[in-house]
Order: C-alpha cells, then structure tokens, then sequence
C-alpha cells in the first residue's frame, strides 16, 4: 500500500495542479540532461579521449553539468513543490498559476540559453556556478522574483493567523536568493582578492540559504503530511530557521582556508561552520522525531523512504562538511576529490533525495496518479548504491591525492592513485543516470488526467496547515 491518506488523493485547485507538476516534469528533463552530461565529464577524467570535441571538453561541460542540476533539476523541482506547499499551508490556491507558468518559461529559456553558451566557450570564466553570461543571469533573476512574488502574495492571502513553518524557510530562500545574486554579479565585487571572498560567500550561500531552505521548507509540509501526524516541535523548526540565518552567511570563507583571504576571516568561517550544527541537528533531530512511532508508515510509503535518507544525508553530509572546515583537516582535504564527494553527499544525499521523496509523496495526491510501486522501490536502489558507490570512491581519492600532496610527491603520483577511483565514480555515476530514467518513466505515469481535477479536500491530518 501507499501512503497513509492517499485515498484522499487530489487535494488542490487545477490550476495549482497543472503548474506544479509542469515544474517537476521540467525539473526531470534537466535532471536526464545534466547527469548525463555529468557522466561525460567523469568517464573522460579516466579516459581522456573520449568525444574529444571542443564543445564537450571538460572545461565546458563541467559547469553545464553544474548549472543545470543546481538550476534546473534542484532548484525547478524545489520551486514547484514550494509552490505547491505555501497554497496548501494557506489554504487558498496559488495567488497566480500564470505568473508562475511565465517564470518557468523564463527560466528554462536561461537554461537552454546556459548550456548553449557554455557549451560554446561563452562564459564568465572562472566564477564558480555563476559562469553565466550576464543576460541569462538577468532573466533568471527575473524568474525567480516572480516566483517570490507569488509565493509571497499566496502566504499573504491566508485564510489563518499563523505563518507555517514550512513558508518561513521558503519566503526566506525566495528572500536571500536576490541578495546573493545581485552581490555576486555586481562588478565592483568582482575584483582582487575581494572576487575570491565573494565566490565563497556566493557558492555556499547558495547551497544554504536557498537549496537547504527550499528543501526544509518542502520537508515540513511532505514529512508530517504523510505521516498523518503534527510536526514534533514547531519551536524547534523556527530555531532552526533562525540559527541557519545567523550562522549561515558568514562561513564563506571556509573554502578559502590557508588562502591569502585574511586569517580571522577564516577563523570566523570555521567557527560558524560549527555554530552550523545547531540548525542542522535542530532541523534533522525536529524531523526524525516527528517519524518516532511511525515506522509502519515509513514501511508502507514508498515516498518516506526517500524522505528519511535525505535527512539522514542532510545530518552526516553537513557534519562531515563542518570537520572539513577545520584546519587540521583542511589542509589535507582542501583541492582534492574528497570536496566533490561532500558535494555530492549534500546535493544529492541530502536535496535530490528530500525532492524525490516530495514529488512521489505529493505529487499523487495532485494528479490522482500513482507510479508502481516497483518502478518507485528500482529508482531508490539504483539511486542510492549509486551515490553511495560515487561518494565512497571520489572521497577515497581525495584521501590519497591530499596524502601525497601533504608528503611532498609528485603530482602525478597523486593521479595515478586516484585514477582506480575515477572508474568506480562512473560506475556509481551510471546507477545514478539509470535511476534517473527510472525516475522520468514514474513521474511520466504521475501526470496529471486531461479532465478537470477533484475540488480541495480542506480537512487534512491535524497539521497546522
Ligand atoms: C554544517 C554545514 C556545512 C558545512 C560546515 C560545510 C562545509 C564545507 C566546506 C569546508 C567546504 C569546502 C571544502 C574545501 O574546498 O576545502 C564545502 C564545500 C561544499 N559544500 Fe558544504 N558544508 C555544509 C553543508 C553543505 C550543504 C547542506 C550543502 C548542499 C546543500 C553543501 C554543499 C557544498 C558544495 C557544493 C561544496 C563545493 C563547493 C565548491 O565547488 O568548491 N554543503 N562545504
Ligand atoms: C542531481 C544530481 C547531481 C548533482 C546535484 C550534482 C552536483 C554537482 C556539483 C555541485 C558539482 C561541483 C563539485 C565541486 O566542485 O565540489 C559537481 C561536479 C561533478 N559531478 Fe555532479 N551532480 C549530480 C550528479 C552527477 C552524476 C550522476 C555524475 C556522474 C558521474 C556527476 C559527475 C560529476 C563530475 C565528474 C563533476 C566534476 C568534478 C570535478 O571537477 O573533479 N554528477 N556535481
């Protein structure tokens, strides 16, 4: 069986039916194509003659393959399940379908107007996930404000007094974003020493301050709505948000460690880096406990399953990102694979798993269609020993490269005890892909009926949305 009020099923205005599986069925097409683009990358880091073309060398589809799984998977996928949730925990309809179909159109005209360019040698240089040219930047700026504003014109129009949980962490993502855009694509930022500080502040602001709130926001409402219970605690979920807004925008810098970037700077980073674990336990620990007694629930969804292993991904992978930080252990993991292995670990452990885990547990009760539950149970495995596969191999060469580098050895020592472990990232990287079609087939059987969906079914499960 699947999971506990499914029955229920459609539960949302059409409007707000349609636009948010257009977000998810959009987000699935980016996620074929950027991992599949990702797999080039690393089967040519062990074999390098392999589609030796300009257009596909490394340098290039490295950050296609960045931009369109943190843009075009995590962040559309995030986006429309964000704006499925602040319409159902107001309990009104989303304040505007169309505006919000305008801005996935935009945003994927910057997709597509990223990979061309990128592909064709048209970029920033080297700005770390933002090698976009500033036109697409532009319009994808204004994708997001518009998002923004819907969400925000949606929690406005509540029909109760309070502000769920789940729309402080989404308002909030929608809010920081701008700011992180704006001073990252401003060109008096850009120069100097000044460009690297910003290139830190930029990429883990990102990664905290709109994927990790997105992806919570999402998990408040998913997690207690399928589990047909209230949340453990709503006081621990506003400390969370809080902490993470206080600790977060200040550890930058811990990708610059033992960089000429100034010496407190870095200390501050590495210390807020450990003020980090009170939002991420706080978050993890108020979540896990809303499952305790539950454990029939988890064994019968096939959504929950995703749901905990993207939290439990969430609390090991951010936990192991704080130990990065120190110095002791930075200098011998810093330039070396085991950062492309914590990268994944959190982009895929923790926020591509939270997002599976809402689309297969909301979006049947949207669409009234369900996958089977097999084909459900195969993109979980091959998901799941794939990264595990990728996070285990790439971490061990990060290992290696940071132990010759720190004994003084040639750097091509360093590759060739690397190599093995490139191979064995491909592999993982091809249970990965492979799931991902799995994936696209399950949520190709979730789309919505041609005829008008179902009214809303108001009365949900006592959670206080
Ligand atoms: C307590 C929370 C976390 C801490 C303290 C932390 C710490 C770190 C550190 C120290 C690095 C840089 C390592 C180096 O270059 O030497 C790093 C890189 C990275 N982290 Fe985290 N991390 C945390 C959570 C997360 C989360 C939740 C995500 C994703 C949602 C994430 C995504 C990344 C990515 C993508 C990079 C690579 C950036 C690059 O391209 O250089 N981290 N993290
Ligand atoms: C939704 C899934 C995925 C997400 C969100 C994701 C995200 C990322 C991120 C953030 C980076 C930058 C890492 C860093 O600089 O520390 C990266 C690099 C990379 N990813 Fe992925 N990735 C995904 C799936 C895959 C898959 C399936 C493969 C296939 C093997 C793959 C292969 C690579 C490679 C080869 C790099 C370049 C590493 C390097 O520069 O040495 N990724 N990815």
């Amino acid at each position: 069986m699947r999971d506990p009020g499914l029955v229920a099923a459609p539960s949302a205005d059409a409007a707000t039916v349609r636009v948010t599986f257009e977000y998810v069925a959009w987000a699935t097409v980016w996620l074929l194509v950027g991992t599949t683009i990702g797999l080039i990358a690393s089967i040519k880091l062990h074999w390098p003659e392999f589609l030796p073309y300009a257009w596909l060398s490394f340098g290039r589809v490295r950050p296609a393959h960045t931009s369109l799984v943190l843009l075009g998977w995590a962040s559309h996928a995030l986006v429309g399940l964000s704006l499925y949730v602040v319409s159902r925990t107001s309990r009104v309809p989303l304040w505007s379908p169309r505006l919000a179909r305008i801005a996935l159109w935009l945003w994927n005209l910057a997709l597509l107007g990223g990979l061309v360019t990128l592909l064709a040698g048209v970029n920033r240089g080297p700005q770390e996930y933002r090698e976009w040219v500033w036109p697409l930047a532009v319009i994808l700026a204004a994708a997001v404000l518009i998002d923004g504003y819907v969400a925000y014109r949606t929690v406005a129009a509540r029909t109760l007094p309070e502000v769920y949980v789940s729309n402080w962490y989404i308002l909030g993502g929608f809010c920081y974003l701008p700011i992180l855009y704006v001073t990252s694509y401003l060109p008096f930022y850009q120069a100097g020493l000044g460009n690297t500080v910003v290139a830190g502040y930029y990429m883990h602001n990102a990664m905290g301050m709109w994927f990790t709130q997105l992806a919570l926001g999402v998990s408040y409402y998913a997690i207690p709505r399928l589990l047909g219970r209230p949340v453990y605690s709503y006081a621990l979920g506003v400390l969370g948000f809080w902490t993470n807004l206080l600790f977060y925008p200040l550890i930058g810098a811990h990708h610059f460690i033992f960089s000429p970037v100034p010496w407190w700077l870095q200390s501050t980073a590495i210390l807020f880096s450990v003020g980090m674990m009170v939002p991420v336990w706080a978050g993890t620990g108020n979540l896990l406990l809303t499952f305790k007694g539950g454990g029939g629930a988890v064994r019968r969804s096939y959504a929950l399953p995703f749901l905990v292993t993207g939290l439990i991904g969430y609390s090991l992978s951010s936990t192991q990102g704080t130990i990065e930080a120190f110095r002791t252990a930075n200098i011998y993991l810093h330039f070396t694979n085991f950062t492309v292995g914590h990268s994944h670990a959190t982009m895929y452990g923790f926020i591509t798993f939270i997002a599976w885990g809402a689309v297969y547990g909301l979006v049947p009760r949207l669409t009234g269609r369900e996958p089977s539950p097999l084909a459900v149970g195969v993109h979980f495995w091959l998901a799941l020993v794939g990264v595990l596969t990728y996070v285990i191999a790439i971490s061990i060469a990060g290992i290696l490269q940071g132990l010759a580098w720190v004994a003084g050895q040639s750097f091509i020592v360093s590759v060739i005890a690397a190599e093995p472990m490139w191979l064995w990232r491909t592999i993982g990287g091809l249970l990965m892909v492979g799931g991902h079609v799995v994936f696209a087939a399950n949520v190709w059987a979730m789309r919505p009926p041609r005829a008008t969906v179902p009214a809303p079914s108001p009365s949900a499960v006592g959670i206080p949305a």
